[in-house]
């Protein structure tokens, strides 16, 4: 299909595709899942058909931080289908079975897997949706199939990560649903390079480092992934000094007692939604400390005592430079030196090091800059945020007649704090799925081709 807009063109029939997702993580993987195993119920009429633009080559969930031991931070009964219906194929238990595992999970007591094990869960799930999703290409664009008048269907451009405009190819359908995911927070005036690294791509850069001539590593930052960054290097390491440079006088714990963990119920997100603009704000920070900038406990316990058993025995490897900010990183000809001030007296040290890693968190991709022209057709609150209706679909000018549904953080403003974790991804998914058909039965009763009866319309699988 070409690129350009032909004015001339009807946008009156069924598009390709019912919804192309753009991203394939786990929320666009549980709505793969929720959409599959509506279609495999339902007749051919209501069948939504599907596709999903993933750049990665194959499925993959943050595998620069697959570090062994790490565990999840979730029950694995919020998988990517249990919370939504505990007899799906799709559950975690499913896949332990398949596996040969269950008894064995079983036995640990343990409600955490290890991230690897999630993963592998992951994968597993992607395998069986494998046929709906583009691996390998990028969407850098969505636009209106028509460039006047009513908007009832979208075009994704997508190209091979890193191909060239020659290689576009263009999926045409009703509605999108972005599912893009977290960017790297990297401080403001420092570059990443050779030696100087986002963890993200933590387990990839440590790989290749080879020469090592200062011996030292320097981690920034204070949450979870600065956590297990600091022990995971100083344990791969261990001719290294590993140094945690933070602001904070020490990590913090991680909330995750059962009262606090109930914002990250479904019922949640619908008391968030519905709340006055100043509480959704007093939720997200009196709350804030189940997930950012904070640190699993036992965690935090290990490497106490790893600081603690290092300086009985006059070895300290693992150092912690607290009410201590990054200043600046200069490159060296071998290594790189890092500029550092102390807070509390006002002065600044440098520490030569192999490598600094940059546990500075993440934010969300904001989804108008795919969207172009058509972000000014948006609407948004009085902070210029988006307007995400309850079934996570961007509010937007009646032109506008296709659905831009968004998932993951940048709905933490509209729908909370477990927008970008895993914790509601299953209900979610069926809300989307649900939507979805809300709008093809909505169509199709307005062509009056006689497919959906009142009362006739399940919704769910
Ligand atoms: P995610 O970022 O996973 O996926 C987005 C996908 O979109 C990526 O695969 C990316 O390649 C793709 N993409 C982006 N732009 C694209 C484009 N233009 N075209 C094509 N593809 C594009 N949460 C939790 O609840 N419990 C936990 O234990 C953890 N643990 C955890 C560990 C680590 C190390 C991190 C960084 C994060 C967590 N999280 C977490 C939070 C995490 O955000 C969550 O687990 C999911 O990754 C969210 O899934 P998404 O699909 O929304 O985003």
């Amino acid at each position: 299909m070409s690129a350009g807009h032909a004015d001339t063109r009807q946008d009156d029939e069924r598009p390709d595709h019912d919804l192309v997702g753009i991203g394939f993580g786990p929320a666009n993987l549980a709505l793969a899942i929720a959409i599959g195993e509506h279609n495999s119920h339902c007749g051919r009429a209501r069948t939504l058909r599907t596709a999903f633009i993933e750049r990665q080559r194959e499925f993959g969930w943050h595998q620069g931080m697959l570090l062994a031991g790490a565990t999840m931070q979730v029950s694995f009964l919020k998988d990517l289908a249990t919370m939504r219906d505990p007899g799906s194929r799709f559950t975690f238990l499913r896949y332990l079975h398949e596996q040969g595992r269950l008894a064995d999970f079983i036995n640990q007591k343990s409600f955490f897997p290890t991230r690897i094990e999630f993963h592998d869960y992951l994968r597993w799930c992607a395998g069986m949706v494998d046929e709906q999703v583009h691996y390998g290409r990028e969407a850098h664009a969505v636009r209106p199939s028509l460039p006047n008048g009513p908007v009832d269907s979208l075009e994704v451009l997508t190209r091979p990560a890193g191909g060239a405009p020659s290689e576009d190819r263009v999926l045409r359908t009703r509605n999108v649903v972005l599912g893009t995911g977290l960017r790297p927070r990297i401080p403001e005036g420092i570059s990443t390079g050779p030696r100087v690294w986002h963890n993200r791509d933590l387990l990839f850069r440590a790989r290749t480092l080879t020469h090592r001539p200062h011996r030292r590593f320097a981690v920034v930052g204070a949450g979870q992934s600065a956590a297990e960054t600091a022990e995971f290097l100083h344990r791969e390491f261990p001719d290294s000094e590993v140094c945690a440079v933070f602001t904070r006088y020490g990590y913090s714990p991680a909330d995750d007692s059962p009262f606090a963990n109930r914002i990250f119920d479904p019922a949640a997100v619908d008391d968030f939604y519905t709340a006055p603009e100043e509480i959704k704000q007093s939720l997200l920070d009196y709350h804030g400390n189940t997930n950012y900038s904070v640190v699993d406990p036992d965690l935090i316990r290990r490497l106490y005592e790893t600081v603690y058993q290092e300086k009985l025995a006059g070895t300290e490897r693992l150092r912690m430079l607290n009410t201590t900010a990054l200043h600046g990183v200069e490159a060296l000809s071998e290594g790189v030196r890092v500029v550092l001030r102390r807070l509390l007296t006002p002065e600044t040290h440098t520490l030569d090091c192999d490598a600094v890693v940059l546990a500075t968190g993440y934010q969300p991709a904001d989804p108008r800059e795919l969207l172009g022209p058509l972000a000014d057709e948006c609407l948004t609150d009085g902070q210029g945020r988006l307007r995400i209706d309850r079934d996570h679909r961007i509010a937007t000018t009646p032109r506008i007649r296709s659905g831009i549904y968004v998932q993951g953080a940048a709905t933490q403003h509209s729908h909370g704090i477990t927008s970008s974790l895993l914790s509601t991804l299953a209900v979610r998914a069926g809300e989307l799925c649900d939507s979805l058909l809300l709008d093809l039965a909505e169509r199709t009763d307005s062509q009056d081709d006689g497919l959906v009866r009142d009362g006739d319309l399940s919704l769910r699988a």
